[in-house]
């Protein structure tokens, strides 16, 4: 479980450059409870799961995972309990390594040291099973470099490593944003599996609205570095894409900027 509260951020302050990122942000995730964010560019989407995985120090507020206050742990630490995957599918994998070894040092993540040196059978069998839920032929491809895979198939392995340690919190940054509309639509439905099996605690940024209500069971939109919008149960069941928009502009006064966030 996830709780944020009073949560600011400021970029470069006492600059002319200043900039109030976030602004006293409130949110709280049960158990199992798999969110999406939307918000036009700057909203403050990014700067929000950067400052849960203590990428930024924050100015002000305090984050709890599970009980526990992290709000001053290292990024670190907290990516023991936190998995992530990012829009760059160059960025969650080595590229240089095969998937067997990217995959056994995701796998190291949640064994005590000592016992991080070899791959055992069991491992590799364990590797297998769930790279077969990608449904990508990758079981079969263990000793290939991953510099040999496709953006979607990299950003699938992506996840089965930032899940294969069930992670306290799951964030994803536009993970399918740069993928092709097919490899992404496979990600994103592999993505409810695996939160769902797993009853992992999930936030996921998108630039789709369809998608913000298709997936997930809470939706929040952001607009200047604040929460506007939070939807669940019936009233999201109710909510349309263009009653979204009509939302949105009606309560930020703002028309939406980003044309990115209507396609797809
Ligand atoms: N590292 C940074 N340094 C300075 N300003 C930043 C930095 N990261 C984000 N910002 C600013 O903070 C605001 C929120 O950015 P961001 O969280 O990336 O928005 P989003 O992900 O919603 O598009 C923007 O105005 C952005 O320019
Ligand atoms: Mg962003």
């Amino acid at each position: 479980m996830l709780r944020v509260e009073s949560l600011s951020k400021t970029f470069s302050k006492g600059s002319t450059n200043e900039k109030l990122a976030l602004r006293d942000v409130n949110l709280s995730l049960g158990e199992g409870e798999f969110v999406t964010i939307i918000g036009g560019n700057g909203a403050g989407k990014s700067t929000l799961m950067n400052c849960i995985s203590g990428v930024y120090e924050i100015d002000n507020g305090r984050i709890t995972l599970d009980s526990t206050d992290i709000t001053f742990d290292p990024e670190y630490k907290r990516s023991r309990h936190i998995g992530r995957v990012f829009q760059d599918p160059l960025r969650g994998t080595a590229h240089d390594m095969t998937i067997e070894e990217n995959l056994s040092i995701a796998f190291a993540k949640g064994k005590s040291v000592g016992l991080q040196a070899g791959v055992s059978k069991k491992d590799i069998n364990l590797f297998k099973e769930r790279l077969q839920l990608l449904d990508l032929g990758l079981e079969n491809r263990l000793k290939h470099k991953v510099g040999l895979l496709s953006g979607g198939q990299r950003q699938a392995l992506t996840l089965l490593m930032a899940t294969i340690i069930k992670p306290r919190l799951l964030l994803l940054d536009e993970h399918t944003a740069a993928l092709d509309p097919t490899i992404a639509r496979k990600v994103l439905s592999l993505t409810r599996k695996i939160v769902s099996e797993e009853k992992l605690c999930t936030l996921m940024i998108t630039h789709n609205m369809k998608a913000s209500l298709e997936y997930g069971t809470r939706t929040i939109m952001m607009h200047e570095g604040q929460i506007m919008m939070d939807l669940q149960g019936q009233e999201r069941k109710d909510m349309t894409v263009d009653r979204l928009i009509e939302q949105f502009e009606k309560r930020s006064g703002a028309e939406l900027d980003n044309d990115r966030m209507l396609l797809g």
